[in-house]
């Protein structure tokens, strides 16, 4: 997603940013911008839309001499991609400056407040109620009562207009911890204030910050590879801490609370392609492990029952039109469809409502009317892809059909064609086969789904809350089953490796996750792999089955049709097929059966099993690709976004 960079130290900040922006630029961004602090403390803020180089060319024109700064490129999540929106922000008078990465859930209601109290807004992000709350803690130190010289950081109760109090650590970890205390989200944060002088700060929670320690020197940044130009010590940030970097002096690093906190630099041996990708070797590899906080990023102050009405705002209904709605049809391709095969189940089981999932290539062919009161969901990650967008218009034409869009890109033309969009926060997805994406689709769709039930009053209150609950337990389920299943599905693929054909199965919510299984195995390994749902095995693809064709199954024990699985597994089974399952952690009965199993703990409810069952098949499809040797980020004959027919 975003990138962050910040430097103090004697060199001149403008290079040293643009280089650290540079270094960022493989995560994607849609704008950029800059700010070099002068030596009279001047704050001089340059802003673009689009590349880095764009931003080079304008600092040609003059940047303020200046050995300390910040800089940022921006993919855009909340407030279109523009020059007002790109950071660094600022505050209200100009001083101070921020640039930041994540999310602040409660920024709508800190805004009325701020707005409320006088404060004007320039831009459309949620970034800027930060400089605001910043400048109100800075304003009141300033003006407070000079006696309590010293003051203590907790409860931010320093107060002083003495200069040199004002810019120690004491005083800059009160604002920080005053601020943060109002703020719910994630965050990585670093700000400069003309009062604070010749420092920056940096303070985090839930997103990366990494320090960077030099001679004499010091770094910010959200990403190693922005310091690798200038330094391999390091100190990566946990969360809740802040960092105060001034210039000659190693940094800082406290608590939000304002205790000390002692961590020495550690040397990162990456190259920069590695550091890109994060210490994976493929991009592909990381971003799977990016599903957790994608699908996380995704709920993100979404899933409150209070805010149901602005869910549904952002794609365009009101919970008495939600209610309204007859029917739901999903339109996508590829991954995107899988999502919205997943959405089927949901929809009509929560929300009581008939919906289908349809391939849009297929789709926009059809002689299908669709029923006025249908609802059409269209689900993409680039928002690009031109069956999907074809398959929409053609949805248009039919008299009182509504549209909707589940897209990850930004201003992507799918979202200027559809009468709203609900977002998925992934960031940009650079591998070609969809990881994070389809995680966030999931989650986008779980959203949905709730937020129908509860306006159509197909799930109660408590059932929503509950629900809820679950949803939001899922990521930490998530990376638990990354990191158990790493090690045993390396070994299997290794042990799988030149099998030249695989069977996926699953039924009802994970027969859509077969299918996906199946498509990421053949899409980056060149492995023929055939989706089934399991159910239909005896209708045909039985006879396929010997020891040879490995049969890949999803059966948690959480699932519904459990007992029905294993007797289609025994099938399998029973005509030499080896058994590769994913299983609820301890499932002995399945253990027995299988030939290997890939354990995942228990979704606690059946319909979020594909979200960990899902993590299991990406791995297994990686590291097949990977152990072949083949380009597992850009394999042959695909493209990251179709935008042809
Ligand atoms: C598979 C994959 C593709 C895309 C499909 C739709 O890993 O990435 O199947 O899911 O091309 O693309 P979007 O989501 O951009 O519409």
């Amino acid at each position: 997603m975003c990138g962050i960079i910040g430097y103090i130290g004697r060199r001149q900040a403008g290079p040293i940013l643009l280089e650290g922006l540079k270094r960022l630029e493989y995560r994607g961004y849609d704008s950029a911008g800059v700010c070099v602090l002068s030596s009279n403390g001047n704050l001089s803020i340059v802003r673009v839309l689009g590349k880095i180089a764009k931003l080079e060319e304008r600092l040609k024109a003059g940047l303020p001499n200046g050995t300390a700064g910040l800089g940022h490129s921006r993919w855009a999540t909340h407030g279109r991609p523009s020059e007002e929106n790109a950071h660094p922000h600022t505050d209200c008078s100009g001083e101070l400056v921020l640039v930041h990465n994540g999310i602040i859930e409660n920024y709508l209601e800190l805004k009325e407040e701020l707005i409320r109290r006088g404060h004007v807004f320039r831009s459309e992000t949620d970034t800027e109620v930060l400089a605001h709350l910043f400048e109100e803690e800075l304003r009141r130190l300033q003006t407070s009562d000079f006696s309590a010289k010293g003051g203590s950081v907790s409860g931010g109760k320093l107060q002083t207009s003495d200069f040199r109090l004002q810019t120690s650590d004491k005083a800059v970890l009160a604002a920080v911890n005053r601020v943060t205390k109002k703020l719910r989200g994630a965050y990585a944060i670093v700000i400069a204030a003309k009062r604070w002088g010749r420092q920056i700060v940096g303070i985090r929670k839930d997103c990366p910050l990494v320090i960077g320690c030099a001679d004499g020197e010091s770094f910010l940044a959200s990403d190693v590879p922005a310091l690798l130009p200038f330094t391999k010590k390091v100190i990566f940030m946990n969360d809740n801490e802040a960092a105060v970097l001034r210039e000659g002096r190693a940094p800082r690093l406290y608590t939000t609370t304002g205790k000390p906190v002692h961590r020495a630099p550690q040397d990162v041996p990456w190259d920069p392609l590695m550091a890109e990708k994060g210490g994976f070797k493929h991009f592909m590899h990381k971003e799977i492990h990016e599903g957790p906080r994608s699908f996380e990023d995704t709920l993100r102050a979404r899933t409150y029952e209070e805010n149901l009405t602005s869910l549904l705002a952002e794609i365009g209904l009101t919970p008495q039109s939600a209610a309204d709605i007859s029917r739901i049809q999903f339109l996508a391709c590829g991954t995107a469809h899988h999502a919205g095969m997943v959405g089927e189940y949901l929809f009509e089981k929560w929300a009581g409502l008939a919906a289908k999932a349809d391939i849009a290539s297929e789709f926009r062919y059809s002689a299908r009317n669709l029923q006025p009161g249908t609802l059409v969901i269209a689900v993409s990650q680039s928002g690009e892809t031109a069956d999907t967008l074809a398959a929409v218009r053609m949805a248009k034409s039919c008299k009182g059909v509504l549209t909707a869009g589940i897209v990850n890109q930004i201003g992507s033309t799918l979202t200027r064609e559809t009468g709203g969009t609900l977002y998925t926060r992934c960031g940009p997805e650079i591998g070609v086969a969809s990881t994070k994406a389809y995680l966030a689709q999931l989650a986008a769709i779980y959203l949905l789904a709730l937020a129908f039930g509860k306006a159509r009053g197909s799930i109660s209150s408590r059932e929503f809350r509950s629900l809820t609950e679950e949803l939001l337990e899922l990521p930490h389920k998530l990376r638990v089953v990354l990191a158990g299943l790493e090690r045993p599905v390396t070994e299997l693929a290794r042990e799988f490796q030149d099998s030249k054909g695989f069977l996926y199965l699953g039924r009802h919510v994970l027969y859509p996750i077969a299918l996906e299984g199946a498509l990421k195995l053949k899409e980056i390994s060149y492995i023929h792999a055939e989706g089934y749902a399991a159910g239909e095995m005896k209708h045909g693809p039985i006879a396929l089955i010997d020891r040879e064709m490995p049969v890949f199954v999803f059966n948690p024990k959480g699932c519904g049709l459990y007992e029905k699985m294993r007797s289609n597994i025994e099938e399998a089974r029973a005509r030499g097929g080896r058994i590769l399952a994913v299983i609820t952690k301890g499932d002995a009965k399945m253990s027995r059966m299988a030939y290997r199993v890939m354990e995942i703990p228990s979704a606690s409810h059946e319909f979020f099993e594909p979200v960990l069952c899902v993590a299991a098949a990406q791995l297994f499809a990686y590291h097949m690709a990977n152990l072949k040797g083949l380009d597992v980020d850009q394999p042959r004959n695909l493209a990251k976004s179709v935008t042809v027919e």
